[in-house]
């Protein structure tokens, strides 16, 4: 297979214009970040487990972390693609969104959460109870999308994630295409109807 290069050129056209440089390339180390969280009774749902909420609040902010801290500033969620719950959390679970840059666009970013919970009290191993893709795009004082340095994958692991969240994003757009043609074919069957 080709071996792709992440370091572009710092100072490259970015797109941007002259005076938008492409911002040097970063490891998806480099903002790799944990939240954590212990669930309590005011967290509990009415049937007595873990409220969801209280679960993609702490998968957001820990994304939004690793988003200003890849993007060296502001950043806001744009979308959620997938937010699986695998196992409720209980109350006296400690809960840990482990969050990283999978991969960048020009100005977007995907970033993927892996939720993690264990008993807080207790020496047993944590269990996987959710995962998450956000997409979070960087913006300038004027609430514009700015360019954010491409992510550098390290591991063979963060390869796999960059080439799974292109695979996430080749679908995404297919699929707004194809709403998007739906709908002009719905409009031009109304004015020809
Ligand atoms: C996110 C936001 C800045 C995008 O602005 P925009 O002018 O529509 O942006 P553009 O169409 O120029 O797209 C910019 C980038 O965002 C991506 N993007 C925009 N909307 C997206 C969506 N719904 N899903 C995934 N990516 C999206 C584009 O693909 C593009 O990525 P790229 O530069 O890496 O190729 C704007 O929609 C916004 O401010 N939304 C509200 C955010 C918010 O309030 N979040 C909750 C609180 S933090």
């Amino acid at each position: 297979m080709a071996q792709r290069s992440f370091d572009a050129p710092v100072g490259a056209d970015s797109g941007w214009g002259d005076d938008v440089p492409t911002p040097a390339a970063k490891p998806a180390s480099a903002s790799r970040t944990t939240l954590s969280h212990i669930m309590s009774a005011q967290d509990a749902n009415l049937y007595g487990t873990g409220h969801g909420g209280v679960v993609m609040k702490l998968v957001d902010d820990a994304a939004a972390a690793v988003a200003g801290r890849h993007s060296g500033g502001p950043a806001v969620t744009a979308a959620v693609d997938e937010l699986a719950f695998l196992v409720p959390a209980r109350v006296g679970d400690l809960v840990h969104a482990h969050a990283q840059v999978n991969w960048t666009g020009r100005t977007s970013m995907e970033i993927g959460v892996r939720v993690m919970a264990e008993r807080w009290n207790e020496s047993t191993p944590a269990n996987h109870i959710a995962s998450a893709y956000l997409t979070f795009v960087a913006i300038d004082p004027e609430g514009r999308p700015r360019p954010v340095p491409p992510v550098r994958p390290e591991t063979a692991e963060d390869h796999r994630r960059f080439r799974e969240a292109e695979i996430r994003r080749t679908h995404r757009l297919a699929r707004r295409q194809a709403i998007q043609l739906s709908r002009a074919d719905d409009e031009a069957a109304d004015v020809t109807g």
